[in-house]
């Protein structure tokens, strides 16, 4: 009998013996006491009124928990431990927005594994992660815990996140459930503001929003999340369109949903329900399974049974879904005897791998003069400045509750370390905080400047300013960094800017202040090493953006998929504001889809990132320039790295449907590949596209591969200009 089978009847079995009271119990997640157990909580859990506990990460503590649970109860279901391990737990990884710009599923699923080895060693059975939100709009304080725009890279580096955490088997020792979250839209919040407002056409939601999480479907995440936003007027954990009709039904999707924090009863507040009650019975018909920390099922739910507004058959099936991961995870077969950790905390190759991914994070924007790498030998003496030189705090970046700063290895202490004696450092952190308005130390910092061979500044954002609740209607520096730059600027000696940030930030004020712009995003633990063999040449910079940096605050939303429109805009379309001839006939300017006051091109495109070396696509070849929906389409590019360093480069592969039953993107990255290539190399790297990747949700909301032109395009980012065209026919 397959095991899927015997689960179930397993589990029915157990279901069976269940009081409603029990069943109620599993639905429940609850918040941890954070280092002991409290009365209430043990007798909650006795009394089979606890399914889940979360936050609570003291390995005695949740073993006292599972024991209560396991030997005290009637029953003796285990508990799910849940926790917010998004980059790390204790050995800290870059921020997720900073992992995609790795562009690495192998090593960002190496990251996630050894995270939920560490977090396991704990309890810990659940996280509460990836966080696949498509995120356009970098006010949006969430887009750091994202992959950022792009459906293709969210969708891949989501699976490759969820197949670090649950492994080839959910039940062994070190994997824990992973979770997409969240379903769906939250990255589309109006102005960017947290939980704010979300309308997303279905034609947009199928074509964009979904498309990650049903790869996550397809990697077999064992749970969803529902987000806060209101989602066209219907709230997501209450939204039966979306998580009955669309999940359960269209997608199949099995798993376990879980709430967001108290969702369920802010579905009063959205003014979407009148009380809890209704509150209750709106998400048990969109089947959200468990309802963190607020109680409104506990409260309601055997009421609204009886009352017949919701069945027996809903709960029982709310219950089986629960009790089915547990069994998957092994729950019930785990001795609770001290068990011996799986692994120390901070393992050196584990610190390995969080410097390579912090390295291959690293984006390089711009480097005037080939200023960097640095060349140790020439230098007598270097100028260290800025607040985020040397905070293991900082670099860590937001969503991080158990990682712990003074094991972090910062910028200074590597530069130091790798210079050694030989070269004079200076460091002056200029400010308290990246939010400083203080000046009194720019003029200190310059002279240090002034007397250095090179200053390698560090600014950015605290990690606060990022995160949940944490979004920004202006996307400069914080504080007065800005001055620190003009000021250094007025000096000769050359200025590298390191940017510690977790968003995209707004650098049209910068990029003439200084000669290299290497933006490493909050890069945890190994952010020190991983940035200081960048900049002196021990390793080469790769990163990829995968989110747009805007010229200016008021173009956004701005990304590249975005659709032609019937007026675009061109380079000949475009007149700045300040150019506009006195008295202007009104429609003497020309009219396509521009502003007046800023050009329609983002300040750096996604997909971009420079390197040492620099690399020429020499030839794109198609096998045939036809293919019907049964054939595949053959992509040869040749690439040749025409620098002086070994290298990776990140080649993108993207295409347009010409005409389609719905307007289509004006690009779309259908593929990609991470590869290395030696100085002066030339390699030849071969693409295999299916129909299905050419294929969308048309007018009707049904997925199609319609036949028509196309263009393809192969480069080192979204601008890519070596094309070619190609053909979908009948037939
Ligand atoms: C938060 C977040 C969610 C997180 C949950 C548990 O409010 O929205 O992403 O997993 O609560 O901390």
């Amino acid at each position: 009998m397959d095991k899927f089978l015997q689960e179930n009847r397993w589990v029915n079995g157990l279901l069976n013996k269940m009081t409603m009271a029990e069943k109620l119990g599993q639905l429940a997640q609850v918040s941890g006491n954070e280092g002991y157990v409290s009365a209430e909580l043990a007798d909650a859990i006795i009394q089979g009124r606890v399914g889940s506990v979360i936050n609570e990460v003291d390995a005695d503590t949740v073993k006292q928990l599972q024991f209560i649970a396991r030997s005290k109860s009637r029953l003796g279901i285990p508990l799910l431990i849940g926790r917010d391990v998004i980059h790390g737990f204790k050995t800290i990884f870059p921020i997720p927005l900073g992992q995609a710009a790795s562009w690495s599923p192998h090593l960002i699923e190496q990251a996630a594994h050894i995270s939920a080895l560490e977090a396991s060693r704990v309890g810990i059975n659940w996280t509460f992660s990836p966080m696949i939100d498509i995120s356009r709009d970098p006010r949006w304080g969430r887009i750091a815990e994202s992959f950022g725009e792009d459906p293709l890279l969210n969708a891949k580096l989501g699976q490759a996140m969820i197949r670090g955490y649950q492994g080839h088997d959910l039940a062994s020792k070190g994997a824990i459930a992973a979770c997409a979250k969240h379903f769906v839209g939250y990255g589309a919040a109006e102005s960017g503001r947290d939980y704010n407002t979300v309308n997303i056409a279905e034609n947009e939601l199928r074509n964009v929003y979904f498309r990650p999480f049903q790869a996550a479907i397809d990697a077999n995440v064992a749970t969803f999340m529902a987000a806060f936003n209101d989602l066209n007027g219907v709230p997501a954990s209450g939204n039966q369109w979306l998580m009955h009709d669309v999940l359960r039904q269209e997608w199949q999707y099995q798993g376990v949903v879980v709430s967001d924090w108290e969702s369920i009863s802010q579905l009063t507040t959205h003014g979407f329900s009148a009380d809890a009650s209704a509150a209750a019975c709106e998400a048990v018909n969109a089947t959200i399974d468990m309802e963190m920390v607020s109680h409104t099922y506990q409260d309601y739910l055997p009421q609204l049974i009886q009352q017949g507004q919701c069945s027996h058959h809903q709960l029982d099936a709310m219950v089986r879904r629960i009790l089915q991961l547990k069994y998957d995870l092994g729950l019930f077969e785990q001795a609770d005897n001290g068990d011996e950790p799986l692994i120390e905390f901070y393992q050196a190759e584990h610190l390995d791998i969080a410097k390579q991914l912090a390295q291959q994070s690293c984006v390089l924007l711009q480097n005037h003069g080939q200023v960097l790498p640095l060349a140790k030998q020439a230098l007598k003496s270097v100028a260290v400045l800025g607040p985020l030189a040397d905070d293991g705090y900082e670099q860590m970046g937001t969503w991080v509750f158990d990682g712990e700063a003074e094991q972090s290895q910062t910028c200074l202490q590597a530069i130091k370390n790798y210079c050694g004696n030989d070269i004079k450092i200076e460091f002056n952190p200029v400010f308290n905080t990246s939010r400083s308005y203080d000046t009194a130390q720019i003029a200190a910092a310059c002279k240090t400047a002034e007397q250095a061979d090179v200053a390698l500044v560090f600014l950015g954002e605290e990690a606060i300013l990022s995160g949940e609740a944490h979004c920004r209607t202006s996307l400069g520096l914080p504080g007065n960094q800005q001055v620190l730059l003009d000021a250094l600027a007025t000096i000769e000696t050359p200025v590298v800017l390191v940017i510690m940030a977790g968003r995209p930030l707004v650098l049209t004020s910068i990029v003439d202040k200084v000669d290299a712009i290497l933006y490493s995003w909050h890069g945890g633990t190994m952010a020190g090493p991983a940035i200081a063999e960048l900049l002196f040449g021990i390793a080469i910079p790769s990163g990829k953006l995968p989110a747009t940096f805007p010229r200016h605050v008021g173009q956004i939303p701005l990304y590249y998929a975005q659709k032609h429109t019937g007026k675009p805009a061109t380079e000949s379309s475009f007149v700045h504001m300040d150019d506009i001839p006195i008295r202007a006939p009104q429609t003497s300017l020309g009219m396509a889809a521009t502003h007046l006051d800023c050009h329609f091109s983002p300040l750096f495109s996604f997909g971009f990132g420079l390197s040492y070396s620099h690399f020429r696509y020499q030839q794109l070849i198609l096998e045939r320039e036809q293919i019907t929906r049964q054939q595949t389409l053959k992509v040869s590019v040749i690439v040749q790295n025409l620098g002086d360093y070994d290298a990776c480069e990140v080649i993108q592969v993207y295409m347009r449907d010409k005409a389609a039953n719905v307007t289509r993107p004006v690009k779309e990255l259908i593929d990609f590949r991470r590869v290395y290539i030696a100085s002066g190399a030339t390699q030849t790297v071969d693409f295999e596209i299916a129909p299905q990747q050419l294929g969308f949700y048309g007018r009707d909301m049904q997925f199609m591969v319609e036949a028509g032109e196309f263009d393809l395009w192969v480069g080192g980012d979204s601008n890519a200009a070596l094309s070619t065209r190609f053909y979908l026919i009948e037939g």
